[in-house]
């Protein structure tokens, strides 16, 4: 058995600091909102190379008030990518705003040159997705936005340390991250933060994060709760201290694979940008075959993302077709996920590339 997933090996390999800063958190008396989440604000927003950080309840929350914070909403549109992660477009339809699809490119990121002809005088903000842990080419897209007068929030939630030319996401001034369980920085429960380098959008989200509140008796937005609380923000502290090293063990896996797997396409890495490889992505033609073979040799593996977003019923409302969007579509009938992350062992990796290069359909 190799499991794709596997969070209490992550647990166990880290279970003294985490007991450690746990219980601080439990004696300490404070709960929500408090030295935990500011310091932790201050610490990953620094990794990340922005001036600020808003520790919120999720990943989705992240984005949405992101785009509620710069007034984005009602009768405005936000171009993003049809295979992205639900959270993305539940964001959009959350704040009012609608999503505007662009098709990605064979390496699953946006098709920059397919970006200027989705812009309308509606379109308010580019949200570009880092899928799998790689980054789409923040050059083209920032100046795109420049152009147009347009907004860009980085969904960041898969691309923890992430770079484009040796810079870390966001490239640009705001990345919105997610800490579900299973990122590559992820807590033991939601958690999500906006980094950012505007001060004035820092102050706002900190008010909509707490229902719109100003101060104690006043509210002057429509905020909500969103929250990140202090047992989660101490575990992501100690967590962001292995980030660097677990990142490095990733890529290391995803090495052996690009060298062992046979008779499948595997990923392909830009140069100019380096992976975090949050998921490990193969493609073949025979997608479902091959995905009942490993699962048959006790191999786990996952389709991110089965149904493009433009073909699922909640956006039918959208008024996109089969066929808008051919790359998309087609890399959705392709691809497999196979297991990365730290904890993954050399003689699972063995396992995992004799299962698929075993396979002959
Ligand atoms: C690309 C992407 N965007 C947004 C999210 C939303 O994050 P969360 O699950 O913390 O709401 C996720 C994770 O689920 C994701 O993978």
């Amino acid at each position: 058995m190799v499991e794709f997933g596997n969070l209490k090996l992550n647990y166990l390999r880290l279970k003294k600091e985490i007991d450690k800063a746990t219980k601080e958190v439990f004696e300490s008396g404070w709960f929500v909102l408090g030295k935990q989440v500011e310091e932790f604000e201050k610490e990953f927003s620094d990794y990340c190379g922005k001036k600020f950080g808003v520790g919120v309840g999720s990943g989705f929350d992240a984005l949405n008030l992101a785009l509620k914070a710069l007034n984005i909403g009602k009768g405005d549109e936000v171009i993003t990518i049809p295979n992205t992660a639900i959270p993305t477009v539940a964001a959009i339809c959350a704040s009012g705003a609608t999503p505007r699809f662009v098709d990605v490119k064979e390496d699953y990121l946006i098709d920059v040159e397919k970006i200027e002809q989705t812009i309308t005088e509606k379109t308010k903000a580019i949200m570009p997705v880092h899928l799998y842990g790689r980054v789409c080419d923040m050059e083209k897209i920032l100046e795109i936005a420049e152009k147009y007068n347009l907004k860009v929030i980085e969904d960041c939630a898969q691309t923890h340390g992430a770079e484009f030319k040796g810079k870390k996401v966001p490239i640009g001034e705001i990345g919105c991250f997610s800490f579900y369980p299973s990122k590559n920085l992820g807590a033991y429960g939601d958690g999500g933060m906006i980094v950012c380098e505007d001060e004035k959008l820092k102050e706002k989200l900190k008010f909509l994060r707490n229902y719109g509140q100003v101060d104690k008796h006043r509210v002057f937005f429509h905020g909500i709760n969103s929250r990140l609380d202090e047992l989660q923000a101490a575990i992501l502290r100690k967590k962001l201290g292995r980030l660097e090293e677990d990142n490095e063990k990733r890529g290391k896996i995803a090495e052996k694979y690009n060298l062992n797997l046979k008779g499948v396409k595997v990923p392909v890495e830009n140069p100019l940008t380096k992976s975090v490889y949050h998921l490990y992505v193969i493609r073949s033609e025979n997608r479902d075959e091959l995905m009942k073979h490993l699962k048959e040799q006790g191999i786990g593996c996952a389709i991110h993302y089965l149904i493009p977003l433009h073909l699922q019923e909640a956006y039918k409302f959208l008024g996109y077709k089969e066929g808008d969007f051919p790359v998309a579509e087609k890399i959705s009938k392709e691809i497999l996920s196979l297991p990365i992350y730290p904890e993954l062992k050399e003689g699972d990796i063995e396992r995992v590339c004799g299962a698929v290069n075993d396979f002959v359909f």
